[in-house]
């Protein structure tokens, strides 16, 4: 197989051995469905893990679990343990806002807020932190920054409306709502799936960039994106994890037949 386009990004990201995210015996119910069956998952600090697998295997719930997403859908059940950062998210007293500014997340179709570029980043580190004037000024700048998007607006961000703009530039204003908090993990789920392919490569970059100083995790149906962002990959398949490892042995070597039956295209 041919891994070098993987491999041309890959090397850039940066990982470490620290668990940030441990996932044990990790259940979740929809109502009288279970979505998760017995998850066991550790996610080590920096770095991207991509989730993988076929649709309805339960990546989506798997990554909204984590920052508490789920909680408002009706029939929602956990249970098993969950540790992110030191701290279970489902304990009594848990800081919901705090969680998610903790753990941020990106959704597959860009949901810019109705107002200015400048306020779809400003109203987050104002809310948070009470940041204001030429501080707030300073850190939506850093973030558009961040986030790649600083060039193209920075003309007329304060009156532009974030609706105005592009697919691509509006997921990219949304990495940099997110980025404007200082999260520490950051959360995607197909990022890219509304995306031109150019605007994908440009997402893709900032994932890589990002994951110097963040742990990402990102679902994608998209393989060779896996291969190309990802230092480690999870296989999903009936809300199991079937298999987890470092990305090129994940591709290269699946442990598993059902692994090694998606990854080759054979299902899914
Ligand atoms: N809001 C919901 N209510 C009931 N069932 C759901 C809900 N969201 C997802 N499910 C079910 O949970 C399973 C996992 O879904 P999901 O996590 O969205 O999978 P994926 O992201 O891998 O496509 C599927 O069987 C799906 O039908
Ligand atoms: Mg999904």
């Amino acid at each position: 197989m041919n891994h070098s386009q993987g491999a041309s990004i890959n090397p850039a990201v940066n990982t470490t051995d620290e668990v940030i995210v441990s996932a044990k015996g990790l259940r979740v119910y929809y109502g009288d469905k279970e979505a998760l069956k017995g998850i066991d998952f550790s996610i080590t600090k920096l770095g991207v893990t991509a989730l993988i697998g076929p649709s309805g295997c339960g990546k989506s719930t798997f990554l909204r679990t984590l920052n508490r997403m789920n909680d408002r859908i009706p029939g929602f059940r956990v249970t098993g343990n969950l540790i992110i950062e030191g701290e279970n998210p489902y304990a009594k007293g848990v800081d919901l806002l705090e969680l998610r500014r903790k753990v941020g997340m990106v959704f597959q179709k860009p949901n810019p807020f109705p107002k200015s570029i400048y306020e779809n980043i400003a109203v987050g580190p104002r809310a948070h932190y009470g940041i204001r004037g030429s501080k707030l000024d300073q850190v939506v700048e850093e973030a558009l920054n961040a986030a790649a998007l600083w060039d193209e607006v920075k003309d007329d961000y304060k009156r532009k409306s974030g609706l105005s703009l592009s697919g691509g530039q509006q997921q990219r204003l949304c990495i940099a709502r997110m980025l404007a908090v200082n999260p520490d993990i950051v959360l995607m789920d197909e990022p890219c799936s509304a995306l031109d392919p150019i605007s994908t490569g440009r997402i893709e970059e900032l994932i890589v960039s990002l994951s110097q100083t963040k742990t990402v995790v990102i679902v994608t149906h998209n393989l060779q994106q896996a291969e190309r962002v990802s230092s480690h990959t999870a296989f999903f398949m009936f809300g199991e994890l079937v298999e987890a490892a470092p990305t090129e042995e994940l591709f290269a070597n699946p442990q598993r037949d059902a692994t090694r039956d998606y990854v080759s295209g054979r299902f899914g």
